[in-house]
């Protein structure tokens, strides 16, 4: 097997309210490999979102170690992080987040411009890409122009325009109906595909999760296979 591209071993979170400890992430061990498609299920409080924010680099673990291609996500200084963010990481989250005063080819080219690319190259990677999700005609319109699928295209193909390895995704057709839930599984496979991306999609929908190479379940703190509940 190569190595992992995302490797996380014994992550644990806790939070601290007073005097009572809510222990989130028991030690939680888990690899994800260079263009897989992994589905997280799990209840509601079960620490998904905690996950996801700690294999980002958007909240840090209680201990444990986090590595991204060999690098320990949690060694580097908050410059280094903020960097792995806006070019090793694509992130989807289940409301949009895009900005509502800027087009849609805008959102999609500002991290681009972020990480230092001049506008005039950046933009034609990101029309290409707003193509790519069947969205190359909406450019021009604001988010709140646009149905909440197409949003949510258009959240993908801002995660993807500076080429990152692993896309992370909270729930990211939650806030959709089942059609538009099922081309953004669609979407997201076939790019996972044709890029060489890595996804890592936490969501409620078993259904959607089975779309996926792997399936795995957050269980009292720990991350296991999800094998026959699907
Ligand atoms: N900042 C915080 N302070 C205290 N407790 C927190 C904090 N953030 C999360 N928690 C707790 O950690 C647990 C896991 O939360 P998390 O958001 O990761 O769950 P989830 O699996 O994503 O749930 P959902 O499916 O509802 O999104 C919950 O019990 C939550 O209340
Ligand atoms: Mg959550």
């Amino acid at each position: 097997m190569h190595q992992p591209l995302l490797k996380c071993e014994n992550i644990t979170k806790s939070y601290h309210d007073g005097a009572v400890e809510t222990q989130v992430l028991r030690g939680v061990d888990f690899s994800v490999y260079a263009g897989e498609r992994l589905a997280i299920v799990g209840s509601s409080g079960s620490g998904k979102s905690t996950l996801l924010h700690i294999l980002g680099t958007l909240d840090m673990p209680t201990s444990g170690k986090v590595q991204l291609n060999g690098e320990d996500l949690y060694r580097a200084d908050s410059h280094r992080q903020a960097q792995i963010r806006n070019r090793e990481l694509g992130f989807i989250y289940q409301f949009h987040h895009l900005l509502p005063e800027f087009s849609a080819l805008e959102n999609v080219v500002m991290p681009a411009l972020i990480a230092g690319e001049k506008r005039q190259q950046a933009l034609p990677r990101a029309q290409a890409l707003l193509e790519k999700v069947g969205l190359g005609h909406r450019g021009h319109h604001m988010p709140p122009e646009l149905s909440g699928g197409e949003r949510q295209r258009v959240a993908i193909a801002r995660a993807l325009i500076n080429h990152p390895k692993v896309v992370l995704a909270d729930e990211p057709t939650g806030n959709l109906d089942a059609a538009s839930g099922e081309a953004v599984y669609q979407l997201i496979c076939q790019l996972a595909e044709q890029l060489g991306i890595a996804f890592v999609v936490v969501t409620h929908d078993f259904a959607l999760a089975k779309r996926m190479d792997r399936q795995v379940m957050m269980k009292d703190g720990l991350i296991v296979p999800a094998g026959e509940l699907l």
